[in-house]
This record gives C-alpha cells, structure tokens and sequence, in this order.
C-alpha cells in the first residue's frame, strides 16, 4: 500500500521509520518532510495546511492512508477534508482535535466528567483575569486558551509576574488569537509522565510511558521548548499510578469525548503530574510527543499500520499492543539559541556512522537540503539521537555515546537527559 505522512519533524521520521518497518506498506510519501524522512520517503513540496492540494496529491497518487502528524492541520479540519474525499486517514476529526485545541475546552471537559485536573477558571476578559488574580494564591498557571508551539504556559511566582502574564498572553496577543481566551488554573508540583495512547472512538490502548524535558537548559533551567528530550519508560509510572489512571482518566476521556458527540479517533497523548494527591492531568494533546514519539515508537513491536488501521475501523480493542522490553533514551541536538534566536544553514556531517547500528537512530527535525544536495541545518530542534539499551542507564550512555557522531556548527544539547533515571 502506498501511505502519506503530513508533517516536517522529528516525530514524522519516528513516524515514517516505524511505517517503513511494515511488510505492507511499498511506498511512504511525506508531505513536506526533511532531508532525513527524505531517506526512506518520497518527500512532497506540499505544506501541512494546504489541505486542498494535499488531498489533490492523495487522490492522484492513490494513497492508501493517511497519517497526520502535526497539531495544527488536526485543529484546522484536516482529517474532515480527507473523508470528505473519501480518503482513509488516521487522526481526529476537527470537533475531536479541539481536546488539544483548546485548553478552556479540556478543563470543562475534565471537570464536567471528574477526570483529575487542577482547578482553574477561564477568562475572555483581561480586566476580570486581572480581578481574579488579586485574590488568588502564588504560584499560578495561566495558559492560552489555543496552540501556541508549547510555549503559551506562564507559571507565575508572584502577582507582578501574574499581572505582566495577563498583558503579553490577552492584550499584547504574544500567542496570538490562541490567547483570546486564557485559563488561570493552579498551580501543581510533582514529576511529570507522557503517556501516549491509541484511540479507536470507543475504546484506548496504552503505549510505554515516557518523560519529557522542556526546559531549554541543563537542571530545567531557562525557556520552555518543544521538547528537549526523552526518556522510556519511566520508572515513575508505577502499577499504581497505571491503575489509577485506567480507573479515572484513561477510558474516562475517551467516553466523554464520545457522550460529548466528539468520537475521538487517533492518538490521545495525556501530559501527566504525579501530585502528592495522585496522578493530575495537565493537558491532552491529539497527537504523537515530539520528543515522545522518537523514544515510544522504536520500541513498538506491533505493526503500526495495523494498529492505526483499527483505530480508523474501530477495532482496536481486537489487538493487544506490545513493547520490547527495554528502554530508550532520545538527546535533541539543537541550534545554539533555540527556542529564542539562532543561526541555521550549517552543514551535518557524521549521519553516516549510524549506518548498520541496531538500535541507534538519528532522527531529523529541522534539516533540509541545501542547493549543493548537502544537509543543513534548518529549525530550533535539528536532530534527535535515539538509543536502546537493556534499561534506561544503557539507553542513556549509548544516546550520548551517539550525539558524539554528528557534528555541525551552532551544535547544542543538554547534558542532563534522563538524570532522574538516578533517582528513580
Ligand atoms: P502544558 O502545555 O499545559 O503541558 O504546560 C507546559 C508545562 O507547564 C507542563 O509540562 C508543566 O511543566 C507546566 N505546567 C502546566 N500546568 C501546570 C500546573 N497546573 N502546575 C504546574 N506546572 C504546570
Ligand atoms: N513533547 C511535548 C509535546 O509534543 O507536546
């Protein structure tokens, strides 16, 4: 079968690398792609959110199916375009793509059907935000109401910090119109699991925990980012913890969604925190991670166009899905001066040291080619370097052991990836 994959990033190459693993797929387009994807991929000169002329490409290359890998084309109505065209595709509709969309709509959902969170308001209005906050306790969360690339959350120590997050989030317009609306929620402490899971409208499957790490800096000092490295499983998602969320959280979502006319079909990724109270929700996302996906897939046995299939069919509760028994570790090589300023266009070398090494894998995110046909650099996030190992030590070791093969000016990464695996 010949597959489209929409989406540029790191996740997209995880994506593309697990579907070029299945015996039943011929032929993997990405739509636009990177100089890695474009390895094992036809990349197409078609962005994410022209969704007219991806469909075009779809129906005349006679794609199979679909796989949408980014938010911002699921919140705008992607996967609706595909079926209206009658083509098969894997992700949310619209009205189900907004659990991520928007986080004023995830808190009613949450609250409305008792599924753990921390308490919150939602404003329209800067000045009664600001009202609201004269009496509220420090620290506090406020959080654009719509997608702003992970960076629309301020955590606020004092009510200065507070009054100046009002201004950049609801008048200044900083996160544009996603911050229209604005959520002040409470403030919550505890360490943080991703748990990506596949949804087929009715029921939910559970891949392998992983942890994030969003700061930009070494001892989750400076900017929140995209991500700048993961770790699976962790080793704080207990029995416990699982059971505690398959109880109240997990089909908990799923069923809400569905009582609320808005069948969730794709990946459901929960962002959790472990309080001292039980495990919290801190936000849905309706999709892969982006680090997540590079540490979470690789380790999947499970053929994914099988897996996706079922959840497009609605038979994902007739599969069980598995994992290795192992762990992996994934180190983001970034440009100097991510998520702020930074230089792009400096040639990678060294890719090819990966070549014949199981369990290694150099995953592109920023990349492109240049016009001599070498790979540069092009975005914040340029490369994740992915390892196995035996347990999370190993992984660790072995994903550092591999950041030391690639090389290219501007070349920055933190050197505390998975440090809380010593503490688990
Ligand atoms: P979100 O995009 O909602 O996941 O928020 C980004 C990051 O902000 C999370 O990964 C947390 O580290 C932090 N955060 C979000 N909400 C809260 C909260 N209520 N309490 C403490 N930290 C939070
Ligand atoms: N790594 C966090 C995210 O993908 O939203």
């Amino acid at each position: 079968m010949k597959v489209l994959i929409v989406g540029s990033g790191g996740r997209e190459h995880a994506i593309a690398a697990s579907v070029a693993k299945s015996s039943r797929v011929d032929k993997i387009y990405c739509a636009p792609g990177n100089a890695g994807i474009g390895k094992i991929a036809e990349c197409v000169n078609i962005g994410a959110m022209e969704f007219d002329k991806l469909v075009a490409f779809a129906k005349e290359n006679e794609i199979d199916f679909t796989i949408i890998g980014m938010d911002d084309p699921l919140v705008g109505g992607v996967v609706d375009a595909f079926e209206e065209a009658g083509l098969k595709v894997f992700g949310p509709r619209k009205n189900a793509a907004i659990l991520e969309g928007s986080k004023a709509f995830s808190k009613d959902l949450m609250k409305k059907y008792n599924i753990p969170t921390a308490g919150y308001e939602t404003f329209d209005d800067p000045k009664k935000a600001l009202a609201y906050l004269e009496t509220a306790k420090m620290p506090i969360v406020l959080k654009a109401d719509g997608l702003a690339l992970g960076k629309g959350v301020l955590i606020c120590n004092t009510l200065e910090e507070a009054k100046a997050g009002v201004k950049e989030i609801m008048e200044d317009k900083k996160f544009g119109s996603a911050g229209n609306n604005m959520v002040v929620e409470e403030f919550m402490t505890g360490r943080e699991v991703s748990v990506l899971s596949f949804v087929d409208g009715k029921s939910i499957q559970i891949m392998s925990s992983a942890q994030d790490h969003k700061r930009a800096k070494d001892g989750d000092q400076g900017l929140n980012t995209g991500g700048m490295g993961t770790f699976s499983p962790s080793p704080f998602y207990t029995a416990e913890v699982d059971e505690f969320c398959k109880k109240y959280v997990y089909q908990a979502t799923v069923d809400a969604m569905a009582a609320e006319g808005r069948e969730f079909k794709g990946v459901i990724f929960f962002g959790l925190m472990l309080t001292e109270e039980g495990p919290k929700v801190l936000e849905y996302n309706a999709r892969f991670g982006d680090p997540e996906a590079q540490v979470v897939l690789p380790r999947m046995k499970n053929d994914i166009i099988d897996v996706m299939e079922a959840c497009v069919d609605g038979t994902l509760d007739q599969l069980t899905l598995e994992f290795e028994d192992n762990a992996a570790v994934c180190v983001v090589l970034a440009s100097d001066g991510y998520p702020v300023a930074y230089e792009k266009g400096f040639e990678i070398t060294g890719e090819e040291n990966f070549a014949g090494k199981d369990g290694y894998y150099c995953f592109h995110a920023g990349t492109a080619l240049n016009e001599a046909g070498k790979v540069v650099t092009n975005g914040g996030r340029v490369l994740g370097i992915t390892a196995k190992g035996n347990d999370l030590k190993e992984a660790r070791a072995n994903a550092y052991e591999a950041t030391k093969w690639v090389s290219f000016e501007n070349k920055y990464m933190r050197n505390d990836i998975g440090k809380a695996i010593d503490e688990a």
